[in-house]
């Protein structure tokens, strides 16, 4: 807040007119030719080290001592995706590409490229296929398959200044819906864009928006789900962190919409970066008079509090939210009434996930005929995925609906570190499922990821290799659901369990031919007695994973074998003595004493000592330790 009216000395602005100047003087004082560093730093690369980048790069700058017209000097922004390659550096208005970069790099990239406008070649990308060195950011082809849209902001903007977020266009959406559009023509641009919820369901915002519309002026709330619990997504942090004015902006057009002054963001407390620049935003939103009494003059007034959560996965489970919100026990109750009609406080109330409100900011902001012109018939837009697992590229990617499982994972993902092609795909997160190399060809949108077993989920997206185990894939996600169940209801608290049993007992060979038909019957029974999603989708994961799988299961169960050599029970390492050198890396890497052997001879393991942990076949650069 005090940044912005020490920076500007900007008064709240009183109309959309005030607004567009104050945007159009902030661009003008901005050269978009002049040189400017931008640091990542997002969570990733932040770990990576990226703080001490940015002071080298400041130090290496003010020694170089020239007149350097680096305006406004160096940037420091969101997650910008690549975060397997961070730190990363970016110089604009090149576009030039830093990876990997150390703080020990700073005065070269000084010395070279803001002083001589020279690439620093061992900071470039190397393309891994072709070796190619790629010199800026459009050249790499995890950015040339993306289109980003919630993401458009996300690393060219400073977070933490809202005048930079201005610059990129924020609030432009809210300020047409606002001072140009009626409550109901807002619900209904929504609607016509097509937008779905990005929280995982995949439901209509627009007739969302229009059932809690409909109860005329009685107190009401906008709710942003910002609890993100899915095992391996980062999707919401990301935007929250990288552009938390999108997220803003989308409420305040929701609220409008609907007819709500009070927008609450639950987030977990996990997210400490997360909650930093949303109070950020909020403060300084407010500051400007983009939030409170008689919005840009509009007579609409709306202001939004931060919830924070404990991190309970079964509270982003609308209902449970919204108890948790009011301060009781996170567990769902049953709907109907819908949140629409009885939500938070028992007043009417819309919640939707943070990638969905900032969708919702692009759509006023462009229109919704631009929004219904991406992605396919029946799923709209784009879609953030959290990539991650064993892919080359890490990250966080954004492409149309409708894109095919291969481009994603095998283009812009870059592949599968040795291998031609993916074992499996699990989308969706713990209520997801897995989809096999046969369906690489499956076009990602909501319908065609349900109709294979799967969903969209709220974007994590893990990718496995033939050392994965499905049967022990399907056991980690059961796990993580039994311990997140709420236990309100009996078919999930005590279903899930008994699922998970089953696979324990099949992963140690235990399993029976009968124990797949009442795993079908079990599943079938917590499904439709479960009162929340979490029980209704626990069983996917077994489901999906046996209908693509079944030959794994089997092998587990009638040839007590693991395919993958994962299930410690059904594994046995040992050594080939025509490959073994005698090394002794093996020996050393040992935790149990369970190898033995002279040096430059072969060597041998233990059964009985062997714990199955696999640091020996991990140690032999001569690829002699065999799991069979
Ligand atoms: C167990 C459970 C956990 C959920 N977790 C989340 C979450 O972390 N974030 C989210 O946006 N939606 C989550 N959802 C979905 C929400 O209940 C809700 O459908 C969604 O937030 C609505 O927003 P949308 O229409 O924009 O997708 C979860 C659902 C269940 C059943
Ligand atoms: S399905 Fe599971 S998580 Fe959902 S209410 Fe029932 S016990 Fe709780
Ligand atoms: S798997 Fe682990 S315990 Fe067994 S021999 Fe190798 S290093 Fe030792
Ligand atoms: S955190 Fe830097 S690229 Fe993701």
């Amino acid at each position: 807040m005090q940044a912005t009216a020490k920076k500007t000395g900007q008064a709240k602005l009183g109309s959309l007119e005030e607004l567009e100047q104050l945007r159009g003087e902030l661009t003008a004082a901005v050269d978009p030719d002049q040189t400017l560093i931008v640091v990542c730093h997002g969570t990733g690369c932040v770990a990576n080290g990226s703080p001490g980048v940015t002071e080298a790069l400041k130090k290496a700058l003010a020694d170089a001592g020239e007149d350097i017209k680096v305006v406004p000097g160096i940037k420091t922004t969101g997650c910008h995706g690549f975060c397997s390659r961070g730190p990363l550096v970016i110089i604009k208005p090149a576009g030039i590409f830093y990876q990997q970069v150390k703080p020990a790099d700073a005065e070269d990239i000084v010395a070279q490229t803001i002083q001589k406008g020279e690439t620093v070649e061992r900071l470039l990308y190397k393309h891994p296929q072709t070796g190619d060195t790629l010199s800026t950011t459009e050249e790499i082809p995890f950015y040339a398959g993306q289109q980003r849209v919630v993401l458009q902001n996300i690393g060219q903007i400073d977070p933490t200044d809202i005048e930079d977020a201005l610059r990129a266009g924020a609030y432009a959406g809210a300020a047409k819906a606002l001072t140009a559009m009626q409550p109901s023509e807002v619900v209904e641009a929504v609607t016509k864009s097509g937008l779905r919820g990005r929280g995982g369901a995949g439901f209509p915002t627009g007739v969302k928006w229009g059932l809690a519309a409909k109860h005329g002026d009685v107190e009401k709330y906008v709710l942003c789900n910002a609890d993100e619990g899915d095992p391996g997504a980062f999707m919401d942090r990301s935007v929250m962190e990288g552009d938390p004015h999108a997220v803003v902006e989308g409420m305040i057009i929701g609220g409008y919409a609907i007819g709500a002054n009070e927008g609450y963001v639950y987030v977990r407390a996990e997210y400490p970066l997360a909650i930093k620049h949303l109070e950020m935003a909020l403060a300084d939103a407010r500051a400007l008079g983009l939030l409170g009494e008689n919005i840009l003059g509009s007579g609409f007034n709306f202001d939004i509090r931060i919830n924070r959560g404990a991190g309970a996965f079964v509270c982003g489970e609308e209902t449970a939210l919204m108890r948790s919100v009011e301060g009781k026990v996170g567990e769902p109750v049953p709907r109907p009434p819908y949140p629409s009609d009885k939500g938070l406080f028992g007043k009417p109330s819309v919640l939707n996930n943070v990638e969905t409100w900032a969708n919702v900011s692009r759509i006023l902001e462009r229109g919704w005929e631009w929004f219904a012109g991406l992605g396919t018939e029946k799923s709209k837009g784009t879609k953030v995925f959290a990539l991650v697992g064993k892919v080359n590229n890490v990250g966080l990617v954004e492409v149309p609906m409708g894109i095919k499982l291969r481009n994603i994972v095998m283009d812009i993902g870059g592949g599968v570190p040795g291998s031609d092609h993916f074992k499996a795909v699990q989308t969706g997160g713990p209520s997801g499922g897995c989809l096999p190399w046969e369906d690489a060809d499956l076009p990602v949108d909501f319908d065609s990821l349900i109709a294979a077993g799967s969903m969209m989920g709220s974007g994590g997206m893990i990718v496995m290799d033939d050392r994965d185990c499905m049967v022990d894939v399907a056991k980690y996600f059961l796990g993580f659901l039994e311990e997140e169940s709420c236990g309100k209801c009996f078919p999930c608290r005590l279903g899930v369990p008994r699922l998970r049993e089953t696979l324990v007992r099949f992963s140690k060979g235990e399993g029976t031919a009968e124990d797949i038909d009442d795993l079908y019957s079990l599943a079938e029974a917590i499904k439709m007695g479960s009162l929340c999603a979490l029980g209704g989708t626990a069983p996917n994961a077994v489901l999906s994973t046996l209908r693509y799988f079944r030959d794994e299961y089997e092998a587990h169960i009638l040839e007590h074998r693991c395919p993958a050599g994962v299930c410690k029970d059904l594994i046995t390492y040992s050594i080939d003595p025509e490959a073994c050198t005698g090394c002794h890396a093996c020996f050393r890497a040992c935790p149990q004493n369970a190898v033995s052997g002279e040096k430059k001879k072969p060597h041998t393991i233990d059964e009985s000592l062997c714990i199955r942990c696999g640091m020996c076949m991990e140690s032999c650069k001569f690829g002699a330790i065999q799991v069979v």
